[in-house]
């Protein structure tokens, strides 16, 4: 039998256009999907920013600055001493311990926090039709992976929009990184102050706050906003406070204020550890605690 090998005409135009796929990257960190002269998709890449940038920028200055000195100090022409010794290592000492902190707070913020935060909201049991509050939410970190889990549900960020606390601080970017997510028809976001959050009482089934409530500075306004999340909880609803410092004192106020199976959750490992390299400034672990099943 003879095979007769005809063109797959309709074919042809398929492979062309294969052919003539191409994904560009925009200036603003975006990808387009384009076939030849014709953009078919764009999709904006999410970006959480840097938490306290004047602090990363500081200890990299400071690094970069004692890494000269030690330098200079080690290859100067003048007869070493004890004075130059202890200058050259102290100047090493200083450049290896600020550089290392500047570098583990970038990693932190551009890649730690965004991978720990499904491991984080995974603490909650949810039913996917949760109003939810992230307060301080900063550029949507929670506020987007939150509202992924509530297809049925939506979440609303609160935020002073801060720009010491985290880089392009507004809430247009939080509102692009939703876009990013696909989660923006169920997000929306409010200026306000954690510690006179504009909602009723039980307004939300979920309460998320993320690196928040240690940047107030007096125990009262920690006390305040603590007080606010669990107003505007309904009885039942679920809190979930992830912070540096403080959770002694937030597990004792929510247990104070009658709340449910509170628990502090940290590696006591890497507490002691962080604990130690950081003088005690940075001690991540997550507060949880269930609302009382009453009215406030
Ligand atoms: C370190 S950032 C964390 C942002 C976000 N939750 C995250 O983890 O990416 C701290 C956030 O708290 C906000 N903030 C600080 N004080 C606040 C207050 N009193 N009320 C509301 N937000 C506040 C800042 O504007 C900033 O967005």
């Amino acid at each position: 039998m003879e095979t007769i090998k005809q063109p797959c005409t309709a074919a042809e135009p398929l492979i062309a256009a294969a052919q003539d796929l191409q994904i560009r990257r925009g200036g603003d960190g975006s990808f387009s999907l384009w076939c030849g002269r014709f953009s078919c998709l764009r999709r904006q890449r999410p970006s959480y920013g840097i938490d306290a940038p004047g602090l990363v920028r500081s200890f990299i200055l400071v690094g970069v600055a004692a890494l000269i000195v030690a330098l200079a100090v080690g290859h100067s022409p003048w007869p070493g001493g004890v004075v130059s010794l202890a200058l050259s290592s102290f100047g090493w000492l200083v450049s290896v311990y600020a550089l290392c902190m500047g570098g583990y707070m970038l990693y932190g913020s551009l890649i730690g926090k965004v991978r720990a935060r499904h491991q984080l909201l995974g603490l909650l049991p949810w039913t996917g039709s949760e109003a939810v509050l992230d307060v301080g939410c900063g550029r949507g970190l929670l506020l987007t992976a939150a509202a992924s889990r509530v297809p049925f549900g939506h979440a609303i960020g609160i935020d002073l929009w801060l720009a010491k606390d985290q880089s392009g601080n507004r809430a247009a970017a939080t509102l692009a990184n939703a876009r990013a997510e696909g989660v923006a028809e169920r997000v929306e976001v409010e200026t306000g102050d954690a510690r006179q959050l504009p909602f009723a009482d039980g307004t939300f089934d979920v309460v998320v706050s993320h690196w928040v409530v240690h940047n107030l500075d007096k125990s009262t306004d920690r006390a305040r906003a603590l007080d606010e999340m669990a107003r505007v909880l309904r009885p039942g609803g679920w809190l979930l406070i992830e912070d540096i410092e403080n959770h002694a004192e937030y597990v004792d106020q929510l247990k104070g204020l009658g709340f449910i199976g509170v628990r502090h959750i940290a590696s006591r490992f890497w507490d002691k550890v962080r604990g130690f390299i950081t003088f005690g400034t940075f001690r991540p672990g997550t507060v949880i605690g269930q609302s009382p099943f009453q009215s406030w």
